[in-house]
């Protein structure tokens, strides 16, 4: 096939099976691919020269699909990807057509439960969304295990205003009545600074099933997650000083892209949430990729973990060195709480560009100053 032709899907599917290869999977396990052509749509089918149609806020070069490898302290792995169904046509209203049509298909061919979907699209999806974003959706992959999936929805998507109103509500429909509370008092508290993000709902009926609250900090400082971890038991605050000072490379107060903080709660567990996860946008705070590497590594190895899979990971995804642009790890995330503890790395796909390196501190890259803009 001649370059130009390579589509969306194409480029995508090659790196989704690489990823599924390095952690483990059968290579006649065709659910990753299915998935992600169901997810991608009519836009997978697009050729990469004609540039994203509608750019995704979902990575920042409008690539509407974001790989994930989530490393769990006991050494499993898991893979998944976070996208969004593009429309034919601009705008959230389209993408909530597609959304659905995504939720369908999918739904029907591993017979995803849809019902608390159902039970808040008419909050967060209304008629005319606002916002960056109205649905997104997330797959989760285990080896021999059955796909799990998860939707997002925007609390601002009826204006900013109404996010807190919309995530009480959300939460009490999914019988969650206290957990808006929960939130407010440990990781609302600083203005118009802590914001409400996303409200994230795993598609499943067991009773472990979980609402995930988003929580962003503009400005914000290692002291700021730890207040916020500490809503829930057994969250380490050493650990996220740590994560803070590795993955963060010694940054004490995050001015570029915001650190976000999670909880999950479980109806079964109505006390409080049972997990904390802080997520670092690690690629504002590096000047290239080998250098997000490095920390990453860095800190897994602090946790038992050696490079291998990492490298595989990255190797899977990378289509340059990784000291050639920045973002291709896009996050990093720290997942806390009495269920285990873990890493996630997000990776880019870099369909339709790659962010130039910055200049490193200690070594001075060609010449002149490098602008942020994407290249193709
Ligand atoms: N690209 C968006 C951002 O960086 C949304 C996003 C994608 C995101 N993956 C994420 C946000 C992981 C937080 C964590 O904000």
């Amino acid at each position: 096939m001649n370059a130009a032709d390579v589509t969306l899907f194409d480029h995508a599917r090659k790196q989704l099976r690489s990823l599924c290869d390095v952690a483990g999977f059968e290579a006649t396990d065709q659910n990753p691919v299915l998935l992600l052509e169901d997810l991608l749509g009519p836009a997978g089918r697009l050729p990469l020269r004609e540039r994203p149609r509608y750019p995704s806020d979902v990575a920042d070069d409008g690539t509407p699909v974001e790989f994930s490898v989530a490393f769990d302290d006991d050494g499993a792995l898991a893979v998944r990807l976070l996208g969004e169904a593009g429309g034919e046509n601009p705008g959230h209203s389209p993408d909530i057509a597609a959304g659905k049509r995504f939720l369908q298909a999918a739904g029907k061919r591993f017979r995803f439960p849809v019902e608390r979907f159902a039970a808040v699209a008419d909050l967060f999806l209304p008629e005319q969304p606002r916002g960056r974003f109205a649905v997104w959706f997330s797959v989760i992959l285990r080896p021999r295990e059955r796909p799990r999936l998860k939707a997002y929805f925007n609390p601002g998507v009826q204006g900013r205003h109404r996010a807190p109103a919309l995530v009480a509500e959300g939460l009490r429909r999914l019988g969650l009545g206290d957990a808006y509370e929960i939130a407010r008092r440990h990781a609302l508290t600083r203005g118009p600074r802590d914001q409400l993000s996303f409200f994230a709902v795993d598609l499943d009926d067991s009773p472990l099933s979980r609402v995930k609250l988003y929580i962003s900090h503009e400005n914000a400082g290692p002291a700021d997650a730890e207040r916020a971890a500490a809503a829930v038991e057994g969250a380490d605050p050493l650990r996220i000083r740590e994560f803070c000072e590795v993955v963060g490379g010694g940054t004490t107060r995050f001015t570029g892209r915001p650190l976000v903080s999670s909880y999950s709660f479980v109806e079964a567990e109505p006390a409080g949430p049972g997990t904390y996860s802080l997520y670092l946008p690690v690629r504002d705070y590096v000047p290239d990729d080998e250098v997000a590497r490095e920390r990453v590594a860095t800190f897994l190895a602090a946790h038992g973990i050696g490079p291998d899979r990492l490298d595989g990971a990255l190797a899977a995804v990378a289509r340059r060195p990784l000291r050639a642009g920045v973002g291709l790890l896009a996050h990093v995330s720290l997942r806390l709480g009495p269920f285990g503890a873990g890493t996630t790395v997000y990776l880019s796909s870099e369909a339709y560009g790659v962010c130039p390196p910055r200049e490193r501190a200690d070594t001075v890259l060609g010449t002149g100053a490098v602008d942020s803009a994407m290249t193709p």
